[in-house]
C-alpha cells in the first residue's frame, strides 16, 4: 500500500499526493453553449472527496466549430471565466491536482455537429459504414494550423487562469494531434508532413505555445499512443521518439494510451478477453520507455485489481496509475483503495448487439458518460442501466445539436 498511496513530485516541485490518477472521460455534460455545467462542476467536487492525486478532465475543446461531440466544454475566451473558476475551485481544499485536457477532434468530428471538419489531410475517416457520420475533412493551410496551435496555448492560458492547476494535451485516440503524427491521415509535402520530425512538430509547436503561454513551472503534461495498432499507421518505434522529442523540451508528465476511432483500442468492447483479465493493457510500452527517458509517467488502460497497480508501481516503470471507467461507477475510488475496502474495482461492457456500434464503443462509451452525470446530479452511479438507453443518450445529443451547429 505504501507505494500507491505516497506522494509523487514532479520535476517543476508539483505535489500528486498518491499515485492515483483520474484519466480523462469526456463527460458530454456542458451546457447546450458548451460551458462547464452545474452537474458537471458537481461531478469534480464528488471526485475530489474521493482522493485521487490528479483528476483529468473530459476533453475541452480549443474552437467552437470544432467538436468531439455535442456537449462538450469549449474554452476559447473568457465568456465562461465565471463557472471555469467554479469548476476550479471543486477540488477546493482537497489537495487534488485539477488539470483540463486540451483537444481538437480534426477529422472524427461528426457530421451532424459540426459546420466543417479540418485535418492534416483530406483524407476519410475508414469506418465501414459509420463513416457516412464523418465528412472528408479539408486539409489545413499553414496559417489555420498556426492559428490551432495558439489556441491550445489560449485555452490553457485560460483555464490556468481560472485555478486549474496543470493541463494535458490530448496527443492520443485519432484525434488531431494525433493524425498529424500519423502517416495513415497524414500525407502532407510541406513542414508539417512526410519524415517523423515533420509530423511531430505540430505536437511539439502545440507544447511550445503552451508553454509560451502559461509559464516555466507550469505543469504541462501529454496523453499520447503507444501506437495506433493499423497498418501504415503511428507505430511503437515512432512513439518512442515523439516521448523522447518532448522529454528534451520539458514536458512534465507522459500518459500513455493507444487506439483511434478506426482502431479504438480505448474500448473495452474492443479487446480481447485474454487482455482484459491481464490489465494494464501497455506496461511493455512503459518498461521501454522509462529506459528512453526521465520524465515522469502515467500509464493508464485496463487497471481493475489494487494487486497490479501495486505491482506495476513497484517495477519501478511507471509513477502514476490511471484509471477511467473504475471512476464512473467507484467516484470513492482512492478512499477505497487506501483504506482497502475494495480489491477489484468491475466495469461492464455494455453492449447492444449491433456489431459496428458496439466496436466503436458507441454503446459502451455514453453509458459509462451517463454514470458521470449521474455522479453529477447527485445520484448513484447504476451498473444495470439499460445499454439502449446510452445508445438513445447519444443519438439525442446529436440530433439536438445538429439544430443549432449552423447558427
Ligand atoms: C466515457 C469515456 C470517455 C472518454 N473520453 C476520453 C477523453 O475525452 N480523452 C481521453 O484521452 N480519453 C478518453 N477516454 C479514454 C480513457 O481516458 C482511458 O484511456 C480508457 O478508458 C482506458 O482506461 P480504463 O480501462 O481505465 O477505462 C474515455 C473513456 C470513456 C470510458
Amino acid at each position: 500500500m505504501k507505494n500507491i498511496a505516497s506522494s509523487f513530485t514532479l520535476p517543476n516541485g508539483s505535489v500528486l499526493k498518491n499515485r492515483i490518477a483520474k484519466s480523462a472521460m469526456s463527460e458530454n455534460f456542458g451546457t447546450r453553449n458548451q460551458a462547464p455545467s452545474k452537474g458537471l462542476i458537481n461531478a469534480y467536487k464528488v471526485w475530489a472527496k474521493g482522493n485521487p492525486g490528479l483528476l483529468i478532465t473530459g476533453n475541452v475543446m480549443v474552437d467552437s466549430m470544432a467538436l468531439g461531440e455535442a456537449r462538450n466544454v469549449v474554452v476559447e475566451d473568457y465568456k465562461d471565466f465565471e463557472l471555469l473558476k467554479k469548476w476550479a475551485r471543486s477540488v477546493e481544499g482537497t489537495g487534488v491536482h485539477l488539470w483540463p485536457q486540451i483537444n481538437h477532434p480534426g477529422r472524427q468530428a461528426f457530421a451532424a455537429i459540426n459546420r466543417e471538419t479540418v485535418g492534416p489531410s483530406a483524407i476519410s475517416l475508414s469506418l465501414g459504414s459509420a463513416s457516412k457520420m464523418f465528412k472528408i475533412p479539408i486539409a489545413l493551410s499553414d496559417e489555420a494550423i498556426w492559428d490551432i496551435i495558439k489556441r491550445f496555448g489560449n485555452t490553457a492560458r485560460i483555464m490556468k487562469e481560472a485555478g486549474f492547476t496543470g493541463c494535458q494535451i490530448h496527443g492520443a485516440h485519432g484525434y488531431l494531434v494525433s493524425q498529424f503524427l500519423s502517416p495513415n491521415s497524414n500525407i502532407r509535402t510541406d513542414q508539417w508532413g512526410g519524415s517523423l520530425s515533420n509530423r511531430a512538430r505540430f505536437v511539439l509547436e502545440v507544447y511550445r505555445e503552451i508553454r509560451r503561454q502559461v509559464g516555466p513551472d507550469y505543469p504541462i503534461a501529454i496523453k499520447i499512443n503507444s501506437a495506433d495498432f493499423q497498418r501504415g499507421g503511428f507505430t511503437e518505434e515512432e512513439s518512442m521518439e515523439v516521448i523522447r522529442f518532448l522529454g528534451n523540451e520539458g514536458i512534465d508528465l507522459i500518459e500513455i494510451s493507444g487506439g483511434t476511432y478506426e482502431r479504438p483500442a480505448m474500448i473495452q468492447g474492443d479487446r480481447k478477453k485474454s487482455t482484459i483479465s491481464r490489465e494494464a493493457y501497455f506496461l511493455d510500452y512503459i518498461e521501454k520507455a522509462r529506459k528512453l527517458i526521465k520524465t515522469p509517467l502515467l500509464l493508464t488502460g485496463g487497471f481493475r485489481s489494487v494487486s497490479v497497480m501495486e505491482k506495476a508501481l513497484e517495477g519501478g516503470n511507471l509513477d502514476v496509475v490511471g484509471l477511467a471507467r473504475p471512476f464512473c461507477l467507484y467516484p470513492n475510488l482512492a478512499n477505497q483503495i487506501f483504506d482497502g475496502s475494495v480489491e477489484r474495482f468491475e466495469t461492464p461492457i455494455p453492449q447492444i448487439g449491433i456489431k459496428f456500434l458496439d466496436k466503436l464503443g458507441g454503446v459502451e462509451l455514453p453509458w459509462y458518460e451517463l454514470q458521470i452525470q449521474r455522479i453529477g446530479k447527485g445520484k448513484s452511479p447504476k451498473t444495470n442501466l439499460l445499454a439502449i438507453l446510452a445508445f438513445w443518450f447519444s443519438l439525442k445529443s446529436l440530433f439536438f445539436k445538429s439544430f443549432w451547429k449552423n447558427k
